[in-house]
């Protein structure tokens, strides 16, 4: 891979195709990244760095565009450990070094890394001068932690963004979107945001999502600038597809959507499975795009990703315990967390002598301003198409 984004910027960051599950929740069929950056003046600056098991890759991949240069400051712009795990390594390696982050991560570092010593607090708009090259600091809280502040590179309009504009998915070939492929997937001929799309939606679903508000806050305060490339600490570096990556973003935090139905259900005996296939069959006989997830053998992460995809909602439980079949209710307490606004809800289940599954699924629905397509079919035992009218459910959604 060729690591010089520019005279300036270097890639360092690592391809991570071995972890299964991110954060112990989220699946990775293919891979993730660990973006990190060099821009390389007559100072040196280092910017996040990388997962706890790549450190020797990390390391080396540094010298390999350094050499024995020493490294001036670590700008800490984001404090998850996928980005921050390897500072004591490199204070280690560059005993010299300063941190250079925000007032908050100051007891983070301290708590994860046991690190007090030889930090700068910057505040929004403070700088800092390579010999040249000049990096501005501006504060994104909770994007999507309290810490985040993302660092702009003057002189090349290059903003590394931290999480934002990031993306599940190993990248192949190269690291900007000129030449950056998703980890062989998907057809080669779409352009490199159609195909990372999907993974983003993902990632901003499963990980960004409650926080839409402070996106769109940080989406304000940085309209004012002018930005040429987005270096962010997942997936390809943006420099073609920027006013994409800025207006998808812009959408998914404020919740907007396309036409079609995010059809997740759960079921014990199949019942309401066989109801979720049938409204499927019906969406689909008038043209109205859907897509199924059965939340008892899925993980939730791909529904939650449609969920932001698509404006409408529809949720299968059967009744247990009088209340929500859990793998229904979990997800339905994830979309409310997720603070998810602005979608067509609809509910349905079976139950055997007293249904309460779709009453308190719309109950949620409407705490969360949902409006619902009809009351939603709760029907006893056996699934038949006379007890669950899909038809005129799929008739009301086409609408
Ligand atoms: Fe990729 Fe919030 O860490």
């Amino acid at each position: 891979m060729n690591r010089k984004i520019s005279e300036k910027i270097r890639y360092v960051g690592v391809n991570d195709h071995h972890k299964v599950i991110f954060e112990g929740m989220w699946p990775l069929p293919f891979g993730v990244t660990y973006n990190s950056y060099l821009v390389v003046d007559d100072k040196i600056a280092l910017i996040d760095t990388a997962e706890a098991d790549f450190s020797k890759e990390f390391l080396s991949n540094i010298r390999s565009e350094i050499g024995d240069r020493k490294i001036d400051w670590l700008v800490v712009n984001h404090m998850e450990p996928d980005h921050s795990s390897l500072m004591k390594e490199i204070r280690e390696t560059y005993p010299d070094i300063q941190i250079v982050t925000n007032a908050k991560a100051v007891p983070m570092i301290n708590g994860y890394y046991g690190i007090t010593d030889n930090i700068r607090i910057v505040k929004e708009g403070d700088t800092l001068d390579l010999g040249g090259a000049t990096l501005r600091f501006h504060m994104a809280p909770m994007v999507h932690w309290p810490e985040t502040m993302v660092t702009y590179l003057v002189e090349e309009a290059t903003l590394f963004s931290g999480d934002a504009f990031g993306t599940f998915g190993a990248v192949d070939g190269e690291i900007t979107d000129s030449g950056a492929s998703l980890c062989g997937w998907l057809d080669k001929s779409a352009d490199c945001f159609s195909e990372f799309r999907d993974e983003m939606t993902r990632y901003y679903s499963n990980i960004v999502g409650k926080y839409g508000q402070m996106v769109q806050a940080a989406l304000k305060k940085l309209s004012g600038l002018e930005i040429k490339r987005i270096c962010s600490t997942h997936g390809p570096v943006w420099e073609k597809h920027v006013p994409d990556v800025v207006a998808y973003y812009d959408r998914l935090s404020r919740y907007g959507a396309e036409r079609g139905v995010c059809i997740a259900y759960s079921t014990m005996y199949g019942n309401t499975a066989k109801a979720a296939k049938a409204l499927a069959a019906e969406l689909s006989a008038r043209g109205v795009k859907n897509v199924l997830h059965n939340l008892c053998t899925e993980n939730v992460s791909y529904a939650y990703r449609d969920v932001f995809k698509y404006d409408t909602i529809a949720i299968g439980a059967p009744t247990y315990n009088n209340d929500i079949f859990p793998p229904a209710y979990n997800f339905m307490y994830g979309i409310c967390a997720r603070l998810v606004k602005d979608r067509r809800f609809f509910a349905f289940g079976s139950y055997t002598w007293a249904g309460a599954s779709v009453k308190k699924l719309n109950e949620m629905a409407e705490g969360q301003g949902f409006s619902l397509v009809s009351d939603g079919i709760s029907f006893p035992q056996g699934y038949t198409s006379a007890k669950c009218d899909m038809a005129a459910i799929a008739e009301l959604m086409s609408r």
